[in-house]
């Protein structure tokens, strides 16, 4: 089974949609594998955003993140980096479908709420850089049947 990284942004926390977002992904169906509050630090979310560091929107970016506590996340499940992103919508709000996260809660490019891993070398590489080995809990989930045929 896929597994992807999802950090609940600090606006997200701050707006106390911490529980709708994680309804969402339950009822469709994916596990939670990891799951903790962090008070970010500068270092991890400059390594978070590594890649984005030449661009003009990184300090911003990175000052945000570690304004207020997020929420970090493993989730897993059938296809889901890229059923993340689709729950989550597009990065600009006011362009994110309605039904999506970021359609349903957000106007604004800087606040957009929730991050999802883009692919599954980033997923790796980010749940690596957010999770210890221990903090991952391997569970037998009772929904698999009643979820996939
Ligand atoms: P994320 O990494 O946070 O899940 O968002 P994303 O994949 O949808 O978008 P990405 O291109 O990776 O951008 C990362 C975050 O940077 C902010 N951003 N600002 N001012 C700008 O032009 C600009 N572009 C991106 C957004 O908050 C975006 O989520
Ligand atoms: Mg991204």
């Amino acid at each position: 089974m896929e597994q992807t990284f999802i950090m609940i942004k600090p606006d997200g926390v701050q707006r106390h949609l911490v529980g709708d977002i994680i309804k969402r992904f339950e009822a469709k169906g994916f596990g939670l594998v990891g799951l903790k509050m962090v008070s970010v630090s500068r270092e991890l979310a400059e390594k978070h955003y590594a890649v984005h560091k030449e661009r003009p929107f990184f300090s911003g970016l990175v000052d945000f993140i570690i304004s207020s506590p997020v929420i970090a996340m493993v989730w897993e499940g059938k296809d889901v980096i890229a059923a993340a992103r689709k729950l989550i919508g597009a990065t600009n709000p006011l362009a994110a479908e309605p039904g999506t996260i970021r359609g349903d809660y957000g106007v604004d490019l800087g606040r957009n709420l929730i991050h999802g891993s883009d692919a599954p070398e980033t997923a790796k590489q980010e749940i690596s850089l957010w999770f210890t080995d221990e903090e991952l809990v391997a569970w037998e989930p009772s929904r698999l049947t009643w979820l996939y045929e």
